[in-house]
């Protein structure tokens, strides 16, 4: 079942993309939801990203106290030439979250004879600009973007080539974002996608020292705290919600036992807010949370893909080390 109906567009450079985006009505009823929950309200992760949200985590992700995606890039430089070796020619690469689709690119170089390259995305507009640059630096490589919320199932189009087996691409450890139940549901999706004999390409955030991982989302220029307030902002916008941002204030906390950040919006003030003709009472110092980060052990790890079908066939770290990328194979 597809999440949503598929329309289909032509981009510029004439590329098919299939509009799964979800619809506004969708938005309000997930935002009013998540409001409405007691004792935690929580706002639904995914929605950081509308085209500011992007840009700011792009951001973010050059910030000197983020060390996940330089780290990930490191291990793609030095090793993306044993990954693709591993995956073996032919391959239809399947990116969820496709961000800036930097790391795909280190994969596509190395890469024998790709089937083709879908790239999934919520963001329309940030997935059509990775796709179009993406199809200009590898013109033989077909690219094939889907808009989709890659939460809920979707279907994978089939490149013009045939592909001799499906891996997903999965980097920048966003399934650490998902608690671990959601995290096992989504891998076993990915593992029904990929069928027998399929991949996962995936990376994850190591457990570490609290004070580097606190540091890692309180970063000392503000832009995380931008990244989440964004997210009161874009609600004002395209819910008529009259959040006033000067009353909220980031905050990120490392949960050691649990093994996750909580990034929080915190109330510095009583106040009473507006969404969708819905009234929500905060109290001083209530808070709403927007995001896990979820870091595992690679063991810890691995126990979790088994669960949803996968086998471990090899992992790649940094020296320290801080992060790791894993190929997973489906029995
Ligand atoms: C996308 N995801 C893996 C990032 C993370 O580190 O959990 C999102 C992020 N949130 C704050 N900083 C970065």
């Amino acid at each position: 079942m597809t999440a949503t109906a598929a329309t289909t567009a032509t981009t510029s450079t004439e590329l098919d993309l299939v509009d799964l985006s979800p619809a506004i009505d969708r938005f309000r009823r997930d935002v009013i939801g998540a409001l409405s929950r007691a004792p935690q309200r929580e706002l639904p992760t995914q929605y950081l990203y509308d085209d500011r949200g992007s840009a700011l985590f792009d951001r973010i992700c050059e910030l000197p106290e983020y060390y996940p995606t330089r780290t990930e890039l490191a291990i793609m430089d030095r090793d993306a030439a044993a990954m693709a070796e591993a995956i073996g020619p032919g391959a239809l690469i399947i990116e969820y979250g496709s961000g800036s689709s930097v790391k795909t690119r280190r994969l596509l170089e190395e890469l024998r004879d790709a089937a083709g390259c879908v790239l999934v995305d919520i963001s329309r507009d940030h997935l059509l600009r990775s796709a179009e640059s993406l199809a200009s630096c590898f013109p033989e490589v077909e690219i094939l973007p889907v808009c989709a919320d890659f939460t809920a199932p979707f279907d994978v189009p089939e490149p013009r080539v045939a592909a001799r087996r499906r891996v997903v691409y999965f980097p920048g450890s966003t399934i650490g974002n998902f608690l671990p139940s959601q995290a096992t549901r989504l891998l076993s999706q990915m593992a029904a996608q990929v069928g027998p004999g399929g991949g996962l390409l995936i990376g994850t955030d190591l457990r570490k020292d609290p004070a580097v991982l606190e540091a890692a989302y309180n970063d000392a220029q503000g832009v995380t705290a931008e990244f989440n307030l964004n997210l009161l902002r874009r609600i004002n916008r395209e819910l008529g919600a009259n959040f006033e941002l000067d009353g909220w204030r980031h905050q990120a906390i490392y949960d050691q036992e649990l093994g996750r950040i909580e990034m929080l919006l915190v109330s510095g003030r009583a106040q009473v807010v507006e969404v969708g003709g819905q009234r929500f009472a905060f109290a001083a110092g209530e808070s709403i949370r927007t995001e896990y980060s979820h870091k595992y052990a690679i063991d810890e790890f691995h126990r979790m893909a088994r669960q949803a079908g996968f086998s471990a066939v090899k992992v790649w770290t940094d020296p320290k080390p801080l992060f790791a990328v894993h190929l997973l194979e489906r029995a």
